[in-house]
């Protein structure tokens, strides 16, 4: 049936390969402030002092650096918001291509900042980068979805995943003082983000355009079998294009469902809440708390190299997304979203008794390692994988572009709060911060266990059905593609 079958053709493999750049570059971009943050610090110190003449206040200097930190997931709310606008215009490769210009903007606003004696560069930079990284995480899924056979649609697909968290322990390693994490060097640090986007420049123009989108938006079906001739190293195509024609045909006999719409519909709006909570469980659960933060909450806690102990957590992080690509497909996606956040949340009250213990208990200092490796490993298990994955089985063809808007936007936004909010939280709380996550994570337990239906295998009628309300007609099930795309950006 399949005549490509599970060739993996070297043209497949550069287009993947460079596709997943872009990946790369978000979990990248994630890190990377983590490890130099008293550096950073101590140049907007310097900064303020020439300017003003008087050093920065603590208040002030926390302010200027959360909003550094978190102002990447307001440029992620806007760009994953405009991935629409790229994709069926320019295509899916030229969108990757265009793309680039803002991580070139980005490095140089960020790597000259030091130069220009400006954290306003460093801050829009970021933003920039946020930008280029809401709109990767749309674009690489799709791209890499729409070009792979469907045999290696779900094995491709998570190399998404795998290039995000790449990137962030390549940020995490890169930041070490010995390499870039100095006074002098952490402009390159930040500005490394040119060399990705250099080489992806360099190589994207000979990689093809998706030929979905050249059949289906452009209607160029000779175009389309060329490209698939040559992604599947085959002459016979037939069976990829009849497939592409189909899944057209389906999403023309649904119609599509408007964000209001979501809202109104007493046939969506349970679900919708869901999806919403869901992604609210992934970003408040604190993970990312961990992936900005977490050299200075090491540090706080006593741990000799804070840095170490960092990158432990983003090898921990990568180990486990391994682990969970293997189980995600298999395992009921309600258990192991329950897993997850109960795992998490005892790692968090590990860490509160941690930090409580330090003063009289110096070997605590271990202790904290440990309950933010587990923090990191069970959060891999359910909360980054699973809320990305029940949205797409909540809802079918029509209602999903609007479903993944929403979900998106809950998900970008609780990134920016906890970006934001971490420190003044810490520096209010002291060792209980950890608390306040351990908390929510049993709020979002609670919710889990009463209110999610399992999803995995059952039919968007059975699970609306499971809501006591009117069937959806003509409900498809999600293809393995989308469920693979949207494992996706599961740092966020
Ligand atoms: C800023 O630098 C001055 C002078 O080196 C130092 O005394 C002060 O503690 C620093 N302020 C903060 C908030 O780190």
């Amino acid at each position: 049936m399949d005549s490509g079958g599970k060739r993996v053709t070297l043209q497949l493999m550069v287009a993947v390969g460079t596709a997943v750049i872009g990946s790369l570059q978000f979990g990248y971009n994630t890190g990377v402030i983590n490890a130099p943050q008293k550096i950073i610090e101590t140049f907007y110190n310097e900064t303020w002092f020439d300017r003003y003449n008087e050093p920065i206040s603590e208040t002030k200097l926390t302010t200027l650096w959360s909003f550094s930190v978190s102002i990447f997931s307001i440029g992620g709310i806007l760009g994953s918001f405009s991935v629409g606008l790229f994709v069926n215009r320019f295509g899916r490769r030229n969108s990757m291509l265009m793309a680039n210009v803002l991580a070139f903007i980005a490095a140089a606003l960020m790597g000259f900042s030091k130069l220009g004696a400006s954290w306003e560069m460093l801050i829009i930079g970021r933003f920039v980068v946020g930008l280029y990284s809401g709109l990767s995480t749309g674009f690489v899924p799709m791209y890499v979805g729409e070009i792979s056979p469907t045999a290696l649609r779900g094995a491709l697909g998570t190399l998404h995943q795998l290039g995000i968290v790449i990137g962030i322990l390549m940020a995490q390693v890169f930041g070490m003082q010995e390499l870039m994490g100095s006074a002098s060097l952490w402009p390159f640090l930040l500005g490394f983000t040119f060399i990705p986007a250099l080489v992806q420049c360099a190589i994207l123009p000979f990689c093809p355009e998706s030929p979905r989108f050249l059949l289906i938006n452009r209607n160029e079906e000779n175009k389309a079998k060329s490209v698939l001739k040559k992604l599947r190293g085959t002459t016979d195509v037939s069976a990829d294009m009849q497939e592409m024609k189909e899944e057209s045909r389906q999403m023309m006999r649904e119609k599509k469902v408007t964000i209001p719409e979501l809202f109104r519909s007493p046939m969506y709006r349970q679900p919708i809440v869901i999806a919403i909570i869901l992604q609210l469980s992934q970003q408040l659960s604190g993970i990312n708390a961990v992936f900005y933060y977490s050299t200075s909450i090491f540090e706080k806690a006593g741990v000799a190299q804070p840095v170490y102990a960092t990158i432990g957590a983003g090898v921990v992080n990568t180990a486990f997304t391994v682990v969970s690509l293997f189980v995600v497909e298999r395992a009921g996606r309600r258990s192991l979203h329950l897993i997850g956040l109960l795992g998490m949340a005892g790692s968090a009250i590990l860490m509160t008794i941690a930090l409580a213990l330090l003063d009289k208990l110096k070997w605590m200092s271990y202790v904290s390692i440990v309950a933010i490796f587990s923090f990191v490993a069970f959060f891999e298990i359910g909360p980054g994988p699973i809320p990305w994955f029940i949205v797409a089985e909540l809802f079918s063809q029509g209602p999903r572009p609007s479903a993944f808007a929403v979900a998106g936007f809950s998900n970008w936004t609780a990134n920016f709060i906890v970006g934001m909010g971490f420190q003044y939280v810490q520096i209010l709380c002291g060792p209980y911060v950890f608390i306040i996550f351990t908390l929510l994570l049993f709020g979002f337990f609670v919710f889990t266990y009463f209110k999610v239906p399992e999803t995995k295998g059952r039919t968007f009628d059975e699970i609306s059905a499971g809501f006591r309300q009117t069937a959806v007609g003509g409900a498809l099930k999600p293809s393995p593609e989308e469920l693979n795309s949207l494992g996706a950006d599961s740092q966020l």
